[in-house]
């Protein structure tokens, strides 16, 4: 079956990086974007200059956000989240590359430094001027106060959650060390991804070419799954169960 393929993958290989999606942590509580019920089924994603032009724009996110804020503060690792930690303490997994904004590979046990965060995290702001940082319940007590989206207490700039909006600049360290492991592993596994979202999804094809092999896992078939050595189209806590060492 799948799940004993990709146990022999994994035992077979020395440095295997994870890459993951939404879809790892949909157990956790946590919509995705793009299945039914996703998060851009339901609102049109606010583009990174609307943000920045328009205070309606910023009133609207940051409403967003905080309607969120019971998810995220409730969501704990789940079951794919636990498996990656396992593989990470028995020192088979370096680093997780993860497009998620939701900190529950760091809540699993990863340092942050060997969590690369491609579209940032949303359980912090930061000014978009200045890049200091911001707690959500400063941001939110102002927001009441003053009715409205706040600026930067140091340069008057917009405060926004400290993720990558479409249309923003993506993260150079961060980009750069995506880059560097996937050149260097020989098990890619990309896990709970649509891979539409580009330049992130360019990673699972970047360590394919530098000749790692390619295990894709994800319900719904994906625009790579042709690339692939294994596609495993299973949910992902199933899947990954048998991993997490207790
Ligand atoms: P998507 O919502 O595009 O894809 C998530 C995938 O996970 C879907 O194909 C689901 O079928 C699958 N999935 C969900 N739950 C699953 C489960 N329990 N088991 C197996 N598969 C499951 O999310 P991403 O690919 O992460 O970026 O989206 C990429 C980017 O688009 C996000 O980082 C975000 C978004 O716009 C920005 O906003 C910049
Ligand atoms: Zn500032």
């Amino acid at each position: 079956s799948g799940v004993e393929r990709l146990s022999d993958m994994i035992a077979e290989s020395r440095t295997i990086v994870p890459f993951t999606g939404a879809g790892i942590s949909t157990e956790c509580g946590i919509p995705d974007f793009r299945s039914p019920g996703g998060i851009w089924t339901r609102n049109r994603p606010i583009p990174f200059d609307e943000f920045v032009a328009s205070q309606e724009a910023r009133d609207e996110s940051w409403r967003r956000r905080f309607a969120m804020e019971s998810v995220f503060a409730a969501a704990r690792p789940g079951r794919g989240h636990r498996a990656l930690a396992s593989l990470y303490r028995a020192g088979k997994v370096p680093a997780v590359i993860t497009q998620n904004i939701d900190n529950l590979h760091q809540a699993s046990g990863f340092a942050a430094e060997h969590v690369i965060e491609l579209h940032g995290n949303t359980t912090y702001a930061r000014c978009i001027g200045c890049r200091q940082a911001y707690q959500l319940d400063w941001v939110k007590r102002r927001f009441d106060e003053d009715g409205g989206a706040p600026n930067c207490t140091t340069c008057d700039e917009p405060v926004k959650t400290a993720t990558i909006s479409f249309g923003q600049m993506m993260p150079d360290d961060e980009m750069q060390r995506a880059t560097a492991l996937s050149q260097a592993c020989d098990l890619f596994i990309a896990i709970g991804s649509s891979l539409v979202v580009w330049p992130a999804a360019g990673f699972p094809m970047m360590a394919k070419n530098a000749g790692a092999r390619l295990v894709i896992i994800n319900r719904e078939p994906t625009d790579q799954d042709d690339i692939a050595d294994l596609v495993i189209r299973h949910d992902i806590g199933e899947t990954l169960r048998p991993f997490v060492a207790n």
